[in-house]
């Protein structure tokens, strides 16, 4: 039936994400020799990027046969229809590329299989980290194969929070501040690892109790989503409006307490000066 299917589909995505990390830490010794291509002034790409993307699809494609497609470095604009129908494989085959190319051991290989339009298997392989984080809708999450609770934490001052900064756009980082100020002196601490899958999978296991990030493609999130609520924690857009994995969205997660707080928090930052 349905649970099986899934749970196939699970094991699929797992071979496709462990595929795509093969390809990078074989590549990881020669980070020097690699040639950076432009995708903006201030962001690249390499062709392991591009060889891990292959290797995933390859497994993907065999798998979960006749599924839409959208992954960041071959097919990255997929008419939403698409996506809102049927069966979708949103992949982002390496999620930290800038941490990537200079050896900063945090970045990860993220999948998702979308039903009409929701998440319904994720898998976010954290490369250095040997790290495997899994979920299925009504299936629960899992760290390498244990299951995952999000944290207890509800005292903002006990808790540490993960972010992503806007660096493509120089007319976020204003309001990006704002946000920052109100957050980072009422909590433990706020890191900035690089890679939101691995944010948002670290939400779902309690490192994090909470994350926000003002610009996500679905490839970051998609998979990551469905770990944070599988693991009982929330994953919405800045307002606490249910996320879709369509297009580019702000992404706001953590445990329900902390979940509630920063929203409230960082939509307040916004509206006053
Ligand atoms: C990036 C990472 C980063 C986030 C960026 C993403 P990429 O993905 O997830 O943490 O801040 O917005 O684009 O390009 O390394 O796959
Ligand atoms: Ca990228
Ligand atoms: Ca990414
Ligand atoms: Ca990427």
């Amino acid at each position: 039936g349905l649970q099986q299917e899934r749970t196939d589909w699970l094991a699929v995505a797992v071979r496709a994400a462990a595929a795509g990390a093969a390809v990078i830490r074989d590549a990881a010794p020669d980070i020097r020799n690699l040639d950076w291509r432009s995708k903006g002034p201030t962001d690249f790409v390499s062709e392991v990027d591009l060889a891990a993307e292959a290797a995933i699809l390859a497994v993907m494609g065999e798998g979960v046969p006749r599924a839409t497609v959208l992954a960041e470095e071959s097919a990255a604009s997929v008419p939403r229809e698409l996506l809102e129908h049927g069966v979708a494989i949103v992949v982002d085959p390496l999620d930290g590329t800038t941490n990537f190319l200079h050896g900063y051991p945090e970045y990860a290989v993220s999948i998702a299989i979308l039903v009409d339009g929701e998440p319904v298997v994720g898998v976010v392989h954290d490369v250095p980290g040997d790290e495997v984080f899994t979920a299925r809708a009504g299936g629960g999450a899992q760290l390498n194969g244990q299951p995952i609770r999000v944290s207890d934490i509800t005292d903002p001052q006990r808790a540490l929070i993960g972010t992503g900064f806007p660096f493509r756009d120089p007319n976020d980082i204003d309001p990006y501040h704002r946000q920052m100020a109100a957050v980072m002196a009422h909590v433990s601490g706020v890191r900035r690892p690089g890679a939101a899958s691995i944010d948002l999978a670290s939400v779902a296991c309690g490192r994090f109790d909470g994350f926000w990030e003002m610009m996500l493609s679905p490839w970051d999130f998609a998979a990551g989503m469905l770990l944070v609520r599988e693991a009982g924690g929330r994953a919405t857009d800045m307002s606490g409006a249910h996320l879709t994995a369509f297009g580019p969205s702000a992404v706001l997660a953590g445990n329900p307490a902390m979940h509630r707080w920063l929203q409230n928090r960082l939509n307040q930052s916004l509206r006053t000066n």
